[in-house]
């Protein structure tokens, strides 16, 4: 491993909105620095283990913060998604940012696999607030040097920030899915389920090297979204939908329903972030869906459903954070 210059300790520290994904990290990153301790030039860092520190509550619900070890002149990596309860979640990470800063860190990441409040990030009535942006000026403002994120719900979200931002992807981890469970593509299609999804959805579809149809969704209310128009061949095919994420389940549900009755013959749907709110999985369950690939940016309870498969972000996290640490190139981790 090239370093930087500067030979710095790495620390790695968690809050507590997905403890087990950082735990998974932690353990791929210590594989991944061992696996190369022969050019690894930095004395200082032996095995990697999940920093001691608690996260908990004052009585009055305010929270108390330990940070149980020195992090001085150390390069530190806060893991912490911003998923619900967000507003808990999101204080908990700026005020272990603070205390990180506050304790001579020499460089502060927060490690975000899901980035909350993302969907708020432009004004689209009157009076709206672009909570996003808010959210990006508290992050720099506690005093985060970098952010390491995936699949931001729009990717303009990175130029709400003045400091580096690496936006990683979740569909190479779909398209290899993909590839190892189909034999045969002739009859396979991606479905965009919005406008705002085109993009990553080509990006998969020319993966698999199959057609792309876009699905016309509008969205009446806050959590209610209804299908206008299929545009493209779809009948006869096998869809996969791709979005970044799922909430209510609203909108791949009336996807699925939509594509169905078009004459699609089965529907897999793939998302980055399972939020799964309210009773979501339940609805999915007894929808036409036939299975739903999701990652583990949010920590959820699957336990309750047939269709559910989850696929980890832990290595891909482990390696950004090993090749920012070390002051090499993360952009081949897009592929
Ligand atoms: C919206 O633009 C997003 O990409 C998702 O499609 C949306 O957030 C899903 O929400 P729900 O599951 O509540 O329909």
């Amino acid at each position: 491993m090239k370093d930087s210059g500067n030979c710095r300790d790495i620390r790695i520290f968690t809050c507590n909105s997905n403890r087990p994904l950082a735990e998974k990290i932690v353990k791929k990153l210590d594989g991944i620095i061992k696996s190369y301790e022969e050019s690894f030039e930095c004395e200082k860092i032996k095995d990697i283990t999940l920093g001691k520190s608690d996260v908990s509550r004052f009585q009055d619900g305010e929270i108390s913060l330990k940070i149980h070890e020195s992090i001085r002149e150390c390069d530190v990596y806060l893991i912490q998604s911003t998923s619900n309860p967000v507003n808990d979640n999101l204080m908990e990470l700026l005020i272990m940012i603070d205390a990180v800063k506050r304790a001579s860190a020499k460089r502060i990441t927060a490690v975000i696999p899901y980035y909350g409040y993302a969907r708020q990030d432009r004004k689209v009535r009157a009076r709206d607030p672009i909570s996003a942006k808010l959210v990006s000026n508290l992050l720099t403002s506690a005093g985060a040097d970098r952010i390491l994120t995936m699949d931001l719900h729009s990717a303009q979200i990175q130029g709400f920030f003045d400091i580096p931002l690496d936006n990683l992807r979740g569909m190479p981890l779909f398209s290899h899915y993909y590839k190892n469970k189909f034999d045969n593509f002739d009859d396979i299609i991606v479905v965009s389920p919005d406008l705002g999804s085109v993009s990553r959805s080509r990006a998969l579809a020319e993966k698999l090297n199959v057609n792309l149809a876009i699905i016309d969704k509008r969205r009446p209310k806050d959590d209610v979204t209804e299908v206008v128009n299929i545009i493209g061949k779809v009948k006869g095919k096998k869809a996969i939908i791709i979005d970044d994420e799922i909430d209510t389940g609203g909108s791949i549900i009336n996807a699925s329903n939509a594509l169905i009755e078009k004459g699609v013959t089965d529907v897999y749907v793939c998302c980055t972030h399972g939020k799964f709110s309210g009773n979501a999985i339940e609805k999915i369950e007894k929808s036409g869906i036939s299975e739903i690939v999701t990652l583990d940016t949010i920590n959820v309870d699957t336990k309750n459903s047939e269709k559910l498969k989850i696929l980890s972000v832990d290595e891909m996290f482990a390696l950004a954070i090993y090749r920012i640490h070390g002051g090499m190139s993360v952009s081949d981790l897009f592929e």
